[in-house]
């Protein structure tokens, strides 16, 4: 993904040569410094941004043939969203944002569903308020909900643990775990390297490139993974001080 902010400015390539495929039911982590490309990745891969290059192919459909009313039901219907910014409708209350999706797709279960993942979040005593009145944390889990309550293949995650505190954070990772252990798959941006170490397999990016690949590890091994891809020192060109 390259990115040209403007005439005369140099472009500059934040993702690149990456070839990633995730598997039904999987688990995957994305870690690494601040600006290494994680959230442009994620946004590449979940069809929020496209990409100057390359495919993103989801359960069979490459999204980049999709038109626009086409990509739009795709994702509701597909792809499941938690982001840092919760993107919540402020206009709707708790249970009718999470219900939307399902609504919008006139499945009959919708608000059913909506009160079961709003229970799973431990929010239903929220359900009737809006988002404006509720906390980061309860805006964030809101957001796990909708995911939850959705039929999404899919769910894409940029640090959904970041306005939680530990028992909440807790409690979404293993939510986020549980969907990842039917036919959905997860893929969640985290510098919360517990958090990381709870998937199948984490990625650790540098300068946007895969710089180490881990499976199932610990959280030592997640830290010590990032320290490595942190502290390299970027090739400077000859004469230059660091
Ligand atoms: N829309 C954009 N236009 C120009 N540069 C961008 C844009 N989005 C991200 N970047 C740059 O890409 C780099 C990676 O950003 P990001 O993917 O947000 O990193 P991370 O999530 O790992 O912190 C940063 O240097 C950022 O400034
Ligand atoms: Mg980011």
């Amino acid at each position: 993904m390259t990115f040209s902010t403007g005439r005369g400015v140099p472009s500059i390539t934040v993702v690149d040569d990456i070839s990633l495929t995730v598997k039904r039911g999987e688990f995957v982590a994305i870690v690494g410094p601040s600006g290494s490309g994680k959230s442009t990745l994620l946004y590449c891969l979940s069809s929020l941004q496209k990409p100057t290059s390359g495919r993103v192919n989801i359960v069979g459909t490459d999204v980049e043939s999709l038109r626009r009313g086409a990509l739009a039901r795709f994702r509701r219907d597909r792809i499941g969203f938690v982001f840092q910014q919760f993107n919540l409708v402020p206009s709707l209350d708790a249970r009718e944002n999470v219900a939307l999706a399902g609504r919008l797709a006139r499945r009959s279960d919708a608000r059913r569903r909506a009160d079961e993942a709003l229970e799973a979040v431990g929010l239903t005593d929220r359900a009737h308020h809006r988002p404006g009145t509720l906390s980061g944390g309860q805006q964030q889990r809101v957001a796990v909900a909708r995911a939850l309550a959705s039929d999404a293949d899919i769910v894409f995650a940029d640090e959904p643990t970041g306005s939680l505190d530990g028992a909440s954070g807790t409690r979404v990772l293993e939510l986020l775990r549980s969907l990842a252990a039917g036919r959905r798959s997860v893929v969640m941006v985290t510098h919360d390297l517990d958090a990381a170490s709870r998937a199948d397999r984490v990625l650790v990016l540098r300068d946007g490139r895969i710089h180490t690949e881990l499976t199932s590890p610990t959280s030592a091994e997640v830290f010590a993974a990032t320290e490595a891809a942190t502290s390299e020192t970027t090739p400077q060109p000859s004469g230059a001080h660091s």
